[in-house]
């Protein structure tokens, strides 16, 4: 009876979630209509079929992530998990930085970075205002506003699509190693809520964090030290080139990074993960979904890239992955896909010596 309330509370709360995301968007649309008419990305409307697609794949993952919770992979308290206390002012901070979002988008303005922001030393590709976003990922003003946006965006399922990487995790590491202090890496660990689904799930392993974006690691670590357990390491650096021994980590996971990512560097990362994995070590990566495995949601995809500046999208949802880990050395590659994100889950073989 317990667990049915529970439940039912967690349903009745993702649905609050979804309403207000939906409703927003809306309101957003109205608003950027009655302002400028003739500023509306133009995107394909989505058929009664699609929406009742993803309706599906909706339920299909609060069903997962309620299930996780039960089976223990994390406590279920983290289905309730939200930064309330950051929600009102954070909203407002988001209306307030709306105008100049659609202006940057109406004028294809895409490196937009004011002289105050230190632009040094970052790749080319990563110097862009992905989402049309303000100061792109190089200011606190937006590492504060991120993740709201981004449950916006995926109507209230982001940390739910986030913690889908638990579940792989925890599998490969039973499998591969006894249970001594493992070390885990984050990669491109933004403001950390990856690393907080981690730290309840692997509550005595050694988690690692790098980033290209001191704001978000700023952000990462206020969020971080207020969780019991060991703080987790974080580092600022390219995830091309990162600064670890070879064969360091027992596991290694990227949440939504790889669709930002030129293709070389994407190859180059993953190349990276490997050198720095532990032999019998796991990685798994959740992106958005791909062409190859959901072609009846292509519209939706197209959308998503007319709507926001997202400059190596429509390169990503068609490229293959499966072939990329394997060029590294990866096997035992599997897939999985939750509402609109896709998993790779992959292991680095085992050495000799450990056979
Ligand atoms: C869409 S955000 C995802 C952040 C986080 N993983 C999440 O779940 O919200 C992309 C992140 O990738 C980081 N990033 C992009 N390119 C990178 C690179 N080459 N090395 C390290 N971090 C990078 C950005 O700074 C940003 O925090």
């Amino acid at each position: 009876m317990a667990d049915l309330l529970t439940q039912a509370a967690y349903t009745a709360f993702q649905l609050g979630k979804s309403n207000f995301a939906l409703a927003h968007k809306n309101a957003a649309n109205q608003v950027r209509k009655f302002i400028n008419p003739s500023s509306q990305p133009p995107i394909q409307p989505l058929s009664p079929n699609i929406l009742q697609l993803i309706q599906q794949k909706y339920q299909q993952l609060l069903e997962t992530d309620w299930q996780d919770a039960q089976s223990g992979i994390y406590p279920p308290d983290l289905l309730f998990d939200n930064p309330w206390e950051d929600f009102l002012p954070t909203y407002a901070a988001i209306w307030q930085d709306m105008p100049q979002v659609w202006d940057r988008a109406l004028q294809k303005n895409y490196q937009d970075f004011p002289p105050d922001i230190d632009t040094e030393g970052y790749p080319k590709y990563y110097l862009q205002n992905f989402h049309h976003q303000t100061d792109g990922y190089l200011s606190d003003k937006s590492a504060a506003l991120y993740d709201l946006q981004v449950e916006l965006l995926f109507n209230g399922m982001g940390d739910a699509m986030r913690r889908r990487v638990l579940a792989p995790l925890k599998q490969g590491l039973t499998e591969a190693f006894p249970p001594k202090p493992l070390r885990i890496l984050d990669v491109a660990s933004g403001t950390g809520r990856t690393l907080k689904f981690i730290r309840a799930a692997l509550p005595q392993a050694s988690l690692f964090g790098i980033d290209l974006s001191p704001a978000y690691l700023r952000k990462a670590t206020r969020l971080l030290s207020e969780i019991p357990g060991e703080l987790p390491q974080l580092v600022q650096g390219n995830a091309e080139e990162m600064p670890y021994r070879d064969n360091y980590f027992h596991g290694i996971t990227s949440v939504f990074m790889f669709h930002e990512l030129p293709a070389p560097v994407r190859m180059q990362v993953i190349a990276e993960c490997f050198r720095v994995l532990q032999p019998g070590g796991v990685f798994v990566i959740c992106d958005s979904i791909q062409v190859i495995d959901s072609p009846e949601l292509q519209v939706m995809m197209e959308n998503f890239s007319t709507m926001f500046h997202e400059p190596y999208y429509q390169n990503y949802i068609n490229d293959n992955l499966v072939e990329r880990l394997e060029k590294a050395g990866f096997e035992q590659i599997t897939n999985q896909s939750h509402f609109v994100s896709k998993y790779w889950i992959a292991r680095k073989p085992k050495s000799g010596a450990d056979l």
